[in-house]
């Protein structure tokens, strides 16, 4: 900060100041000087940091664009996962266990018993017929239930608090069937909402503005790395259609570099190109070791991206299988309980 000494000598000197208080006055504004310019670069460097970190998160890994990777066509398979890869992963840490979950809403036990693992970098695909339990258990994982028995532990860290910001916290991102979207707020509002990005930093967190140039830019940057199409992310979700909703739902789970991301039916009311944008993504978080949890009712879907298939029945775990061709049989079997 640039002070001109000589305008604050003489305006003193007007003031018929005497030359000690005149010390003194400039030595506070020298005081408030400094001050001022050491908040101001602290709020700039963090405001670097903060537009540094979005970005990285809105970055393609690979520098390609999702939705590039060969996916399923036409009923041609066309299966990019090779053995390798699977033992690979299968040596990978742990990012989510659960251990002996049960559920029960009233007299129904939803869950009863599930045990499963996702490893860092692995997509599995959570399968089994309506009312098996799925969204239950992705509900229970993510906060939202607190399940009547057993564990889940996300990244070593036990999860005791069910609530969906706890389980946010420890890195769990969810799109849940119901998509679960504020339809008052615009659509990337919604991306950021519980977690807006607030500032200047160093004012105390009450007292900050929300920073919707920031927040917008960012939503926008996902989504158009998605590859899909959701025109104006300044309207409300309410107007939106079925499959933008779904999308800003989507890429609202991937924006966050979180180490377990969770999709309930991602796809259910997307077309054939937005389905492929969304199953790239998952590829793509794959190959950035996130752990996902895939429920989909599309074998297709299924096949071209998990690396493991489990199948629920009725609140346990079926059976477990590799998916592809040669196994659809016995998902189908698993599912029924033939
Ligand atoms: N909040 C709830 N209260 C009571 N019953 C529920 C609740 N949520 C789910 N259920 C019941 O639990 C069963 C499993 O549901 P859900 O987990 O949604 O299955 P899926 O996602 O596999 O189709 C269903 O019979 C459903 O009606
Ligand atoms: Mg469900």
């Amino acid at each position: 900060m640039r002070i001109s000494w000589g305008v604050i000598h003489n305006a003193l000197n007007i003031l018929n100041i005497s030359a000690f208080y005149q010390f003194i006055a400039i030595g506070a504004v020298i005081v408030v000087a400094v001050e001022i310019d050491v908040l101001r670069r602290a709020f700039e460097r963090r405001r670097r940091a903060h537009q540094g970190e979005l970005r990285e998160a809105a970055t393609p890994p690979s520098g390609g664009r999702i939705g590039d990777e060969a996916l399923v066509t036409a009923g041609r398979e066309i299966r990019a996962i090779s053995p390798d890869e699977i033992r690979h992963i299968s040596q990978a840490e742990t990012i989510l266990e659960v251990a002996n979950v049960g559920k029960r809403f009233g007299a129904l036990q939803v869950l009863d018993g599930v045990n499963l693992q996702v490893r860092a970098g692995e997509v599995l695909a959570l399968l089994g017929d309506n009312g098996a339990g799925k969204s239950t258990l992705v509900k229970c994982i993510s906060g939202v239930h607190e399940p009547d028995t057993g564990t889940i532990r996300i990244a070593g860290t036990e999860l005791t608090i069910y609530h969906p910001a706890e389980a946010r916290k420890l890195g769990v991102e969810t799109v849940y069937q119901d998509l679960a979207l504020f339809e008052n707020l615009q659509a990337f509002a919604n991306f950021f909402a519980g977690r807006e990005v607030a500032g200047p930093g160093w004012l105390p967190e009450g007292l900050r503005l929300c920073r919707d140039k920031v927040m917008f830019e960012h939503s926008r940057a996902v989504i158009d790395g998605l590859e899909v199409r959701v025109p104006d992310l300044r309207r409300p979700v309410a107007t939106m259609s079925g499959g933008q909703r779904q999308a800003v739902a989507v890429a609202r789970a991937a924006a966050f570099s979180a180490p377990l991301v969770i999709l309930d039916e991602p796809t259910a009311a997307l077309g054939v190109r937005e389905s492929h944008a969304v199953l790239g993504l998952i590829s793509r978080l794959a190959k950035k070791r996130v752990g996902v949890i895939l429920i989909s009712h599309n074998m297709e879907h299924v096949m071209a991206v998990a690396h493991r298939a489990v199948v629920l029945r009725r609140g346990r775990v079926a059976g477990e299988v590799i998916p592809g061709k040669e196994t659809e049989k016995e998902v189908v079997a698993f599912m029924v309980g033939a």
